[in-house]
């Protein structure tokens, strides 16, 4: 493929939202020797491609401008770097792509072998690529500090997923519901009956002041929170804790670091944890086969062309996706 172009898009500076991403022509990527080259068939967009844009993480990320943004892929192996071992030309795989990196955006990208897992037929391209980010996040979210183990083989939990209609949560709350586990949920008005056809056990709105008090309608108190929503405030968590219970926050901002680190301090048993992806392969494996076992759905929120993706850019900015939202080259 040297010297061959491809169509992608991408942002030649920081800011300017979906107006911000460019139509281009660039060269088809080398793998190197732990890479594949994949000829992509969907990606999906996460919320941190377009922080990431936007500057939030600047001056460390994306590693380099222009930037093709795109992490979460799903595609058809096209080329191996010498040093790959475990796939060959014309495996369907789907990968995560490091954010500093990127490359999703494109009709073809370079992933790590060590984050790239085989995709069976029984699994779409469109369910494989909505898979990486969020779902990762979801399963370590609920298997590590939250402690849940997934085969049901614990006590029974009382777990909140806030924001379960979105990409994590949506994946959250079908995980939690494979452990023993009571979830309660927080969603807005028109996804009540999704988010209870993904398992939930009982669901808020979290417009009304129920909902945004956290109350549980069954009056328990949560073990944990995998907290997937954002502007909450530790006072409205407290309450509703249980002795030990603990808020697990994926957006973690300063406000959280502080926290946390004081409750460390003062060995508080109540705890808030912030949590950033640890992505592993074996975790991604177990959550493709999932869906091959027809125990994990990952609804899709809307799919658009690579021509289109400023449409996917602008509705992932607007924070109001049921599921994952998927380009597709
Ligand atoms: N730590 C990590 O490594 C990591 C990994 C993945 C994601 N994240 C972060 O986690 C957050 C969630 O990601 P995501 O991909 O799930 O986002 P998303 O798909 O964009 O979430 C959108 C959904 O959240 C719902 N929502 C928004 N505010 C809510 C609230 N206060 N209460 C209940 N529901 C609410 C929206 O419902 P309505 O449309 O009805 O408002 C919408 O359905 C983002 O901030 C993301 O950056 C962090």
């Amino acid at each position: 493929m040297a010297g061959k172009l491809m169509r992608a898009v991408q942002y030649n500076k920081y800011g300017g939202g979906a107006a911000g991403l460019k139509h281009v022509e660039v060269p088809v990527p080398t793998p190197r020797k732990d890479e594949i080259l994949l000829k992509l068939e969907a990606t999906s967009i996460n919320p941190i491609d377009w922080k990431v844009q936007k500057g939030l993480l600047r001056p460390f990320l994306p590693r380099k401008i222009p930037h093709i943004p795109g992490t979460d892929v799903a595609g058809e192996v096209l080329e191996v770097g010498p040093g790959v071992r475990n796939f060959k030309i014309g495996d369907k795989v789907v990968a995560k792509i490091s954010v500093a990196v990127g490359g999703g955006l494109a009709e073809f990208a370079v992933a790590k072998e060590s984050l790239t897992v085989a995709r069976p037929p029984e699994v779409s391209a469109v369910e494989g690529a909505a898979l990486p980010v969020a779902g990762l996040t979801a399963y370590q979210a609920l298997t590590q500090p939250a402690g849940i183990k997934l085969d049901g083989s614990d006590m029974q939990a009382n777990i909140l997923i806030t924001a379960a209609s979105g990409g994590v949560g949506h994946l959250a709350v079908q995980l939690a519901k494979l452990g023993n586990t009571h979830v309660t949920a927080t969603c807005g008005a028109r996804n009540i009956e999704f988010v209870k056809s993904l398992g939930a056990d009982e669901v808020l709105d979290y417009r009304t002041p129920e909902g945004a008090a956290l109350k549980s309608p069954s009056g328990r108190k949560y073990d944990a929170v995998i907290h997937c929503a954002t502007g909450i405030l530790w006072s409205t968590f407290h309450p509703n804790l249980s002795e030990n219970g603990k808020v697990i926050d994926i957006t973690p901002g300063a406000n959280t670091m502080l926290k946390f680190a004081v409750k460390k301090v003062t060995c508080s048993k109540k705890q808030l944890i912030p949590l950033l992806l640890s992505p592993k392969t074996e975790n991604l494996e177990y959550l493709v086969k999932l869906v091959k076992e027809g125990k994990l759905k990952p609804v899709i929120d809307s799919q658009h062309p690579l021509s289109n993706a400023e449409d996917a850019w602008a509705k992932s900015i607007s924070g109001r996706a049921t599921g994952k939202i998927i380009v597709e080259p």
